[in-house]
């Protein structure tokens, strides 16, 4: 045919060249290590390849990937993600200093492109993979619900969850006997707490237990599937998995149900609307206007509805299974909270030492947004980290990389924890300043949990009231697994009452 028609030849062989020059040129470009000199060579690289390390990304085990890497390879190490991204650019960074001189320079950004998956997980484009103007305000209205300022309302929304939670699920009796699905039972409570606190709406049981199963499925596929099998993504192509038309319907009615939240809050009262802090400040009038309209509040809410409840709710979980691995620690922790006063919603319940150290030790041990975040590096550093073969050296971590901080190996540094894999409250009673350097599990800076106050509070109270009254026991243990975040759903945990 070639012989034939010399033009289509000349086509043919043209292109052929030109896509075999575009590859070689993208090969020398981005597939080799800079060959830009500096000072200080460029960190050590991890040994994975792209095949591995891509795998590692997307897997449920891979916070104990990225421990492993931190201990065997260096806390600071080159991530070969070629040819999805050139080299050194993204850097695996769990050196507890470096992670927080980055997180808390404010000109520290977040890549738009490894945050979209949290658009597809909320049906639109929500703040938390945005910058500027488009965070600003849902963030600020955020923290305005979830402030000091508003405690004693998040005590009391938080107290009547537990009391609606203890009476369906536990027994009321001395020596009343109840088992439950720790992960699951704690998701449901949180859910009901983050809608009484930021939305000031009042899920019922079915709407929780639905919330909890629809985001597992959101989660798993848009924060696994979808990433392991970049097809997955594609709007057509994508609707051949049945676990991806399954999500997406999960996605829709997730939203429907958050409208419907939105529609109650706006059917109140002035003076009511006014209670309701962070939804209120969210929806005045013209915020969204420039941001996207009511589509964009939407997602906004649902970001806050699904960051703030399956964090707090697994959390507690770990908590209680440690107490369950550890009697003697809930026993000591159950006679703190007697002594410490008899009504068990005075706030001298959350002030004991133990529960503080307790909660602590679980936020370090079981940080359950184990993956953590990723940001542009502002400005070339120069850092002192691993060598790779057992010593330290100084290295350049260049201007415009990406920063992967991932709280699960950081907070496991032997270099900073005594015994990293073993939960012992008792280290925090003298911590030391590289304990309070590492401990991140909010991360820190502009970018870092709003909702930490919430958490932290919300744990102390729950694990205060089941540990006073009930004797906690392990019957059955999963085995935690990542998805966006760390979950131990199938803990079987027995409850008996205390007299
Ligand atoms: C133990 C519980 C929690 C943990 C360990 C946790 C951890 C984190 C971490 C590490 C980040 C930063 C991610 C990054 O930099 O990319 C984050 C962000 C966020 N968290 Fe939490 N969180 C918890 C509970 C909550 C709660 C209760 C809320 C409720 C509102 C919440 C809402 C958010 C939001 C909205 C963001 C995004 C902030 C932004 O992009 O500016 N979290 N969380």
């Amino acid at each position: 045919m070639f012989e034939k028609d010399p033009t289509t030849r000349l086509w043919a062989v043209s292109s052929v060249a030109a896509f075999l020059l575009a590859a070689l040129s993208y090969f020398f470009l981005f597939g080799q290590r800079s060959k830009k000199k500096y000072k200080y060579p460029l960190p050590p690289r991890s040994g994975y390849g792209f095949l591995e390390t891509f795998q590692h990304f997307n897997s449920t085990k891979l916070h104990e990937w990225t421990l492993e890497v931190a201990r065997t390879r260096g806390r600071i190490v080159e991530m070969n993600l070629w040819p999805l991204l050139p080299r050194d650019t993204l850097y695996a960074v769990t050196d507890p200093v470096v992670a927080r001189k980055i997180l808390e320079n404010p000109r520290s950004l977040k890549p738009r492109e490894l945050y979209e998956f949290f658009d597809r997980m909320m049906g639109g484009v929500c703040f938390i993979s945005e910058e500027g103007e488009r965070y600003k305000h849902p963030r600020k209205s955020t923290l305005m619900g979830i402030s000091h300022a508003n405690m004693d309302d998040m005590l009391a929304n938080i107290h009547a969850v537990m009391d609606k939670w203890i009476q369906d699920n536990l027994g009321s009796e001395e020596g009343d006997v109840a088992c439950v699905d720790i992960g699951f039972e704690m998701q449901k409570a949180t859910i009901h707490s983050i809608g009484l606190i930021a939305f000031g709406y009042d899920f019922s049981t079915a709407e929780q237990e639905f919330t909890s199963n629809a985001l597992a499925k959101i989660t798993y596929e848009f924060g696994i599937a979808s990433e392991k099998n970049p097809l997955r993504k594609h709007p057509i192509i994508g609707l051949l998995w049945a676990d991806k038309r399954e999500a997406i319907r999960c996605v829709e009615d997730v939203r429907c149900l958050v409208r419907k939240v939105l529609q109650a809050h706006r059917n109140k009262s002035f003076e009511e609307q006014k209670k309701v802090v962070t939804l209120n400040s969210l929806d005045a009038p013209g915020k969204y206007d420039e941001i996207g309209g009511e589509e964009s509040l939407l997602s906004d809410m649902i970001l806050l509805y699904a960051a703030g409840f399956d964090t707090t709710g697994y959390t507690i979980s770990y908590a209680l299974v440690e107490l369950c691995k550890n009697k003697d620690i809930q026993t000591q922790l159950r006679k703190e909270l007697l002594d410490a006063t008899q009504d068990p919603k005075d706030k001298k319940l959350i002030g004991s030492p133990l529960l503080k150290r307790v909660v602590k030790e679980t936020l370090r041990l079981w940080p359950v947004a184990a993956g953590g975040g990723i940001r542009r590096v502002p400005d070339k550093m120069i850092v002192t980290s691993d060598d790779g073969k057992g010593g330290k050296r100084l290295m350049t971590l260049p201007k415009g990389s990406w920063a992967h901080v991932a709280p699960y190996p950081l907070l496991r540094d032997d270099e900073v924890f005594d015994r990293p894999d073993e939960w012992l409250p008792s280290r925090w009673e003298n911590a030391t300043d590289d304990m309070k350097t590492a401990f991140m599990p909010f991360m820190v800076g502009r970018r870092s949990c709003p909702g930490q106050l919430l958490a932290i509070t919300e744990s102390e109270v729950f694990l205060a009231r089941l540990v006073r009254d009930y004797e906690w026991t392990l019957i059955e243990e999963s085995i935690p697994e990542w998805s966006v975040t760390l979950k131990i759903k199938g803990t079987i945990l027995q409850a008996t009452k205390i007299g």
